[in-house]
């Protein structure tokens, strides 16, 4: 069917700004969108325009906030009860469409008033509410009412605050958005102030609401997971109700994630339809709602997580939430992942919108575990160094009187039986390798059976003569206390003064129990939630400003704390214990639905694996964890001759392509889950001119070719040769194409047997 639709075409102006300029094209149902990839393929300066600005508007007379950026518009507006109400979240509108001024919904019945049936963007406990609160106080009167109205609206370049005030008392609500223009990415948060003259309690609080278009047909996926088995892809159908999302933890969690992705159900797939996704940046006790009302309206609320949470405020104080992030694509489950990718390396991790590229680096713990001493760590360094590798990590066991896993954590001396002269000599030794050198900690921990806690056992998490229950016979320091604070900060800046230290992976191997903070009066001692997150993340902090050039893997006994708000902190992201390089493509694959190939920490470990008792091949081992940031985690001192031949080849074809592979954008061809036979992802360069497919195949079976591979992400009109990195080519295909024959026609690869992996590269020929 052809209708009219329209296209926006963007020229930038002399003095840096851009006009838009609506065309209306008439063809099938879509043109529109057709048109514009012509025209931005005739004009590239347009694209670049389209995808790299951002603008918040305020419509004065309708009382309707405008937010553009990248390829999405989010728009809201003040209705007449002066409730702030989401208008629209999606695919970017036309620059010239017009919104009327907001009302909010009439409610349905007296038993569905208003108040609930109106999307408001953030909604406190009062008034009749009974969808999740975005806010829920008590006043020492015994008063919970709060009814949060608009004041007034500031907008600052990317930024725009909206000012609520609740009706009677001065509580004000300040809602914090952030645009990315590259992305179109939201951030928001929310701020607490307490400007009456006494003090008040929050029992919940979240970041934000994120609305989204009425409809009932959404289905939602998001990841769960435990120790060696993270990142597992759920999907299920929104029903009326709500499903809760959690940490009670103290810590992120591998149970849940708080990542989250919405589309309509059964209308997509990883290349087409629309998703809504979000992730709250938060490495405390979270949680997100998602929930279906009895309008059939779906709503998204997250931030930390309200179960056993009170926060007092004095007068003049204000609590500021976390980050909730989240996002739209049109380019389904596939676009909304490789969106979240780019801005994590744009606008999340340390050193972004640069961050360097990862170092392959040698990690000794499933060699040696807790037997680390200088002259067998010197030997690995030189067997390590042999085949490329550019950084040296000791792990566990090099300090206090840690011989196994029941004593030494919180004594950070250097273990003088173990190195006798310190770290120097190892560390030079490394160095003089041509590598740099990292070390482990696990800060925020505790032995019982340590110098430490015999002369500070108020120092942990407790309740005063309750049990303290241990889990891999530590106990957890409670960081909220200022001079556990101190303590965890000097150690640390000591380690890194004192010693040449280039990479830390920080390490945190249990969970919470017995919260308590007797050291506080008791209705102060639940903010020991919100204060450790603060406090670990101003640590981080510190030490980076202090240190510059250091680099730290977020590592949590496997992937338990990786989110947005660590990553903040940290360069990589341990994502699972789970070192098989078979149960790799499964937990990878589900990493990589919110986190970026390029923090993701693989190594390359000893076959049989330790997990599973299979045997792959070493190559197979190597292909698996190229799809990430490589390392090496084997016991260098069994292979063979061939072993370390094979591995510098693979380091060296790695260090080729790993710029493709931790900047570029991952497209997810055959998902390894549910028991798929086969595996396939591609990553192609920022400029699109380089590619790499790796190619996995479980087991054949009764004469089944490899499926065709559709590579995607290449541009259609250049040529590429297609080249094996491993493997080798289909006899009798064609070794130079077009993008587009690539990624219609498709590209054959012939994998048979058990176990077998392969990768083919593609480079453009021309610009
Ligand atoms: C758990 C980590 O995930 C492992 O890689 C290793 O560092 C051990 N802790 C050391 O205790």
């Amino acid at each position: 069917m052809s209708t009219w639709s329209s296209a926006n075409i963007k020229r930038r102006n002399g003095n840096g700004s851009y006009t838009i300029k609506p065309v209306w094209v008439w063809g099938p149902r879509y043109s529109g969108l057709l048109w514009m990839a012509l025209i931005c393929m005739a004009f590239p300066q347009f694209v670049r325009a389209q995808s790299h600005d951002a603008s918040i508007r305020f419509d004065k007379d309708a009382q309707v906030f405008r937010i553009d950026a990248a390829d999405t518009s989010y728009v809201i507006g003040i209705n007449e009860k002066k409730q702030v109400q989401t208008l629209y979240w999606g695919k970017r509108l036309c620059a010239d469409d017009i919104f009327a001024a907001p009302h909010s919904d009439p409610g349905s019945s007296s038993f569905d008033s208003s108040t609930n049936t109106t999307q408001q963007e953030f909604v406190a406990w009062g008034g009749g509410l009974y969808v999740e609160p975005d806010l829920k106080v008590t006043f020492p009167d015994g008063n919970r009412d709060l009814v949060l109205h608009y004041v007034s609206y500031t907008i600052k370049g990317s930024q725009l605050s909206i000012l609520l005030k609740d009706i009677s008392r001065d509580v004000y609500v300040e809602l914090q958005y952030k645009v990315d223009a590259v992305t179109g990415i939201l951030r928001r948060s929310a701020q607490v102030q307490n400007r009456t003259s006494g003090q008040l309690t929050i029992e919940q609080i979240s970041a934000a609401t994120w609305n989204l278009p009425r409809g009932m047909d959404y289905r939602l996926r998001y990841l769960t997971g435990r120790w060696a088995a993270e990142w597992n892809l759920h999907e299920q159908v929104i029903q009326p109700g709500k499903t809760i999302l959690e940490s009670r933890r103290g810590s992120t969690g591998d149970q849940n994630n708080p990542w989250f992705a919405i589309d309509w159900n059964g209308s997509n797939d990883q290349d087409s339809g629309d998703v809504w996704f979000g992730d709250l940046g938060w490495s405390g006790s979270w949680q997100i709602s998602i929930e279906q009302d009895q309008m059939q309206q779906v709503r998204v609320t997250g931030g930390p997580n309200s179960f056993d949470f009170g926060y007092r405020l004095i007068p003049g104080e204000h609590l500021q939430t976390p980050y909730f992030y989240a996002g739209y694509s049109h380019e389904g489950i596939g676009g909304a992942s490789r969106l979240l990718h780019r801005f994590e390396i744009s606008s999340i991790l340390p050193h972004a919108p640069n961050p360097k590229l990862r170092p392959v680096l040698y990690n000794s713990w499933e060699a040696t575990e807790f037997k680390v001493d200088e002259a067998d760590q010197e030997a690995l360094a030189e067997k390590a160094a042999s085949i490329g590798v550019e950084r040296f990590v000791v792990d566990d066991g090099w300090f206090g009187q840690r011989a196994n896993d029941h004593a030494g954590l919180g004594d950070w001396y250097v273990n003088p039986v173990k190195f006798p002269q310190g770290l120097k000599p190892l560390i030079d030794k490394v160095h003089s390798l041509g590598m740099d050198f990292g070390l482990w900690v696990e800060p925020e921990m505790v032995n019982p059976d340590s110098d430490l806690y015999r002369e500070h056992p108020d120092w942990v998490l407790n309740f005063t003569g309750r049990p303290r229950s241990e889990g891999r016979n530590q106990l957890m320091l409670n960081l909220a206390r200022p001079d556990v604070r101190a303590f965890v900060f000097g150690f640390l800046d000591k380690l890194l003064s004192d010693n040449d230290i280039a990479f830390l992976k920080w390490d945190y191997n249990r969970n919470w129990s017995e919260p308590g903070w007797p050291a506080v009066a008791p209705d102060e001692q639940k903010r020991v939630y919100i204060d450790y997150v603060r406090n670990l993340y101003s640590i981080l902090d510190e030490l980076r400003e202090k240190h510059p050039g250091i680099e730290i893997e977020s590592c949590s006994g496997g992937g338990s704390r990786v989110d947005l708000g660590i990553m903040r902190y940290t360069d990589e992201m341990w994502p699972s214990d789970n070192t098989d390089a078979f149960d790799r493509l499964q937990i990878q694959d589900g990493f990589s639905y919110a986190y970026a190939p390029g923090v993701m920490m693989a190594w390359v470990t000893d076959s049989p694996t330790w997990v599973n008792q299979r045997t792959l091949s070493l190559e197979y081992r190597f292909l698996s964890a190229m799809q990430g940031s490589l390392g090496i985690g084997a016991n260098l001192n069994h292979w063979k001759p061939e072993d370390f031949r094979t591995a510098k080849k693979m380091v060296a074809e790695y260090k080729q392509i790993r710029e493709t592979v931790q900047r570029g954008s991952l497209y997810r061809l055959i998902s390894p889950q549910n028991g798929s036979e086969q595996s396939v992802t591609e990553s192609v360069s920022v400029d699109q001119r380089h590619a790499i497919a790796f190619v996995f195949l479980h087991s054949s079976q009764k004469l089944y070719p490899f499926p065709r591979i559709f590579l995607r992400g290449l541009k259609p009109e250049v040529m590429y040769r297609a080249a094996a990195l491993s493997g080798r080519l289909v006899d009798g295909q064609p070794a130079i194409e077009s993008g587009a024959y690539w990624m219609q026609h498709g590209f054959d690869a012939e994998l048979r047997g058990d176990f077998k992996a392969a990768a083919f590269t593609l480079e453009a020929l021309q610009n």
